[in-house]
């Protein structure tokens, strides 16, 4: 069965790929994974703050000595909780490079115009195959008009596209009044592909603590429904790939995201409630539905379920929504 899969310019030998997470942090996790045929797996992220962060003790240091700096540092909030500084994460780069033979995206993560966007370039002469670019945004100045917020996102892709010349994907919000139109831009500013969605954490309050607290919780098969829709919608009207990830748990989970147009699903949740051996279930159950399709590759299966493809197109829009909504039967 032929599991190979076009992301990014690279023929992967399998569509699951490992999603940006802590996963990454450790060589023998990447390993096993590589064994197991992962298509390919993406690091953590390199933060725009720690970049940030770096610059800034550098010139502290010129400027003040060094002894102030400790004090200086803790206007950053979770300074210390960063697992690994710019320069190591190059060295984990060369290192997990060394360690793997399926393609390496690094991740980098940022909001804004500024040098930051450089350091893309020291990850890809650290030897990253390719680049994730997480632009994670949440604006809340009510004066900040959204036609500026969207530049902004365009404007950090080209400037990330300036110093490097490996792929680079976009890993963005769902957040946008014309997703499409966004889409559209990113194409034409040049990603080579497009990750759909980012999942925010959403803060919550503690009663016990009496405190806002972030809450990172796992995703649940049911999250996954957005990124299907617009996997499905954007197939065939952009040229980046589709890449799903948000609630990808099970095999069928992973089929739906390729049906609908996804050129790779990336998991992480499943990856870290089932152990990373679930990848050979993942892989099983895969080429098992394939069999009983008649799909030779996963070529074929992919955007069978697209918008494009679909002999009633409104079965994504608005008409889909109606027709649920007057087909629902309520029993109290
Ligand atoms: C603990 C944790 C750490 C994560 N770290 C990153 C990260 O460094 N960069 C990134 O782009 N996404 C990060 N993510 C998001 C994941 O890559 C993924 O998009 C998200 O978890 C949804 O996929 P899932 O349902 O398979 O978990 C993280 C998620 C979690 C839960």
């Amino acid at each position: 069965m032929n599991l190979e899969s076009k992301y990014l310019g690279y023929n992967l030998r399998s569509p699951f790929v490992l999603s940006a997470s802590p996963i990454a942090t450790n060589i023998d996790n990447l390993k096993r994974l590589d064994q197991h045929g992962i298509g390919a797996v993406v690091l953590h992220s390199l933060f725009e703050e720690q970049l940030i962060d770096e610059q800034f003790e550098l010139e502290y240091h010129l400027t003040h000595g060094t002894d102030s700096f400790a004090e200086a540092t803790s206007y950053f909030p979770n300074y210390d909780e960063f697992r690994l500084g710019p320069d190591e994460y190059l060295e984990h780069i060369r290192k997990v490079k060394a360690a793997i033979n399926c393609p390496v995206i690094a991740s980098l993560n940022g909001t804004s115009i500024g040098g930051w966007t450089n350091y893309a370039k020291n990850m890809q002469d650290a030897g990253a195959d390719a680049l994730e670019l997480n632009i994670y945004n949440i604006p809340t100045d009510p004066n900040l008009p959204s036609a500026q917020i969207e530049d902004t996102y365009i404007r950090i892709l080209q400037e990330v596209k300036k110093v490097i010349n490996i792929p680079v994907a976009v890993k963005l919000s769902p957040f946008f009044t014309n997703m499409a139109s966004m889409a559209k831009k990113f194409d034409e500013a040049g990603a080579n592909g497009l990750v759909l969605f980012n999942r925010f954490y959403q803060p919550d309050i503690d009663l016990n603590t009496y405190s806002v607290e972030p809450k990172v919780t796992f995703s649940t098969s049911a999250d996954n429904r957005l990124e299907l829709r617009w996997i499905a919608i954007l197939k065939n009207q952009i040229k980046a790939n589709l890449a799903a990830t948000g609630g990808i748990h099970t095999a069928s989970d992973a089929i739906k995201m390729l049906l609908a147009g996804a050129n790779v699903v990336q998991l992480f949740a499943t990856l870290a409630k089932n152990g990373l051996d679930y990848l050979l279930v993942l892989n099983k159950e895969l080429i098992g539905f394939m069999e009983e399709k008649g799909y030779n590759s996963v070529e074929e299966m992919v955007g069978v379920f697209s918008q494009k493809n679909l002999p009633n197109p409104g079965a994504y829009e608005r008409a889909q929504y109606m027709h649920a909504l007057s087909n629902y039967q309520l029993k109290l």
